[in-house]
């Protein structure tokens, strides 16, 4: 006889949604020459933020401020909003399965784009939800499609990121506005930004916390460079952020990364060269995919997905082909996103590479 597991958990497969480059690494024994997968920010975080580590590394033996008090007032400066709009956690991913804690349970229906951020989904299954999928529309989430859906099935949560993973794809600021709008004042939508600092300012609606229907969320892995440090925050109403309080990990943050977190969200100016930076290797992933015939949809992430031109088996092929190489990529998996592999940015020396290996993986590619 074993403990029994509950029967929502008994039914799930123990899948994870992301499989990690150093997986792949252990099962092809060998390294990548090109981390460009995981839309990580090879060029890191700010030399003050790496001091700011430094300097408090020896201080590990605490625990961290559960409140997480330094980092919230500072966002909440920085944001022009209350400490009490703003929660803190390790990362968004972290975030996001408490929101749906809040929202959902057995069978209660969700709303997200077919093929978008998979986490998401992880989190709706996990705590018994029913997803309703939308496709996407022109490589787009398709907001009038989710708003029907959302009205259809009554649902309580929607999902929508802004610039969107995987397409790299956005709205304008209007169009978000009038889907928030539209949609039923019972129905909580989570607005996920965490491309938001690499995004044109347009895509992004002001923040208004008179709104209690949405939770958006950001992150400080992407522009902020610190994937490894998990840490994002949820903007909301007080009420609805409040509600965080009441579930989450109060010491799952980590002490350095509230240092780390705080350092960087002080040094703006290092954050404007890394968009920068982001900007112009975008720029440069899209001429390398242009120059081997294939086109490179527009992005305001940090990464570019790019249409291999056929069908999904030709741009797994593609792919293969790539990782074969040393070159690390992934690629969207639904129907229609799934002609495309998806490259973020990363170091010159990096990107070389991928420009080196493109044509002979097309090449190799059947
Ligand atoms: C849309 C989206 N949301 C959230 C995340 C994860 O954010 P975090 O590292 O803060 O958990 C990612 C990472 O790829 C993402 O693409």
């Amino acid at each position: 006889m074993n403990p029994k597991l509950v029967p929502l958990i008994d039914s799930l497969p123990s899948t994870v949604p992301f499989v990690g480059p150093e997986a792949l690494e252990r099962k092809r024994n060998g390294l990548f020459r090109a981390r460009l997968g995981a839309n990580e920010n090879g060029f890191g975080p700010a030399p003050s933020v790496i001091a700011a580590i430094q300097k408090h590394a020896a201080e590990s033996w605490k625990y961290a401020d559960p409140e997480n008090f330094d980092l919230k007032h500072a966002l909440a400066s920085h944001l022009h909003v209350a400490p009490s709009n703003i929660v803190v956690g390790e990362g968004v991913d972290t975030l996001l399965g408490l929101a749906v804690r809040q929202y959902v349970s057995e069978g209660t229906p969700v709303v997200t784009s077919l093929g978008a951020y998979p986490t998401f989904n992880f989190h709706v299954a996990g705590f018994g939800g029913r997803l309703i999928t939308v496709p996407y529309r022109d490589d787009r989430e398709d907001l009038s499609a989710l708003l029907d859906a959302v009205k259809r099935e009554n649902a309580p949560l929607v999902y929508f990121s802004n610039p969107d993973n995987p397409m790299g794809t956005w709205w304008d600021a209007d169009d978000v506005e009038r889907f928030i709008d539209a949609l039923p004042p019972t129905t909580m939508l989570i607005l996920d930004e965490a491309y938001g600092e690499t995004a044109p300012a347009s895509s992004k609606p002001a923040i208004d916390i008179s709104r209690s229907n949405v939770l958006r969320m950001r992150t400080f892995s992407k522009a902020y460079g610190l994937a490894g440090m998990r840490c994002g925050y949820a903007i909301g109403a007080q009420q609805q952020i409040t509600a965080f309080d009441k579930i989450r990990n109060h010491f799952g943050m980590n002490k350095l990364t509230q240092i780390a977190a705080l350092a960087a969200l002080k040094d703006q100016d290092y954050l404007r060269q890394v968009v920068g930076k982001i900007i112009a290797a975008r720029d440069r992933i899209s001429a390398i995919a242009e120059a081997n015939g294939l086109k490179a949809i527009p992005s305001a992430t940090n990464f570019v997905t790019i249409d291999c031109g056929k069908d999904g088996a030709y741009a797994l092929s593609v792919l293969n082909r790539l990782i074969e190489r040393d070159v690390f990529v992934r690629k969207p998996m639904a129907p229609g996103l799934d002609r495309c592999i998806r490259v973020s940015v990363g170091l010159d020396a990096e990107l070389d590479i991928f420009e080196q290996q493109l044509p002979l993986a097309l090449q190799a590619a059947s």
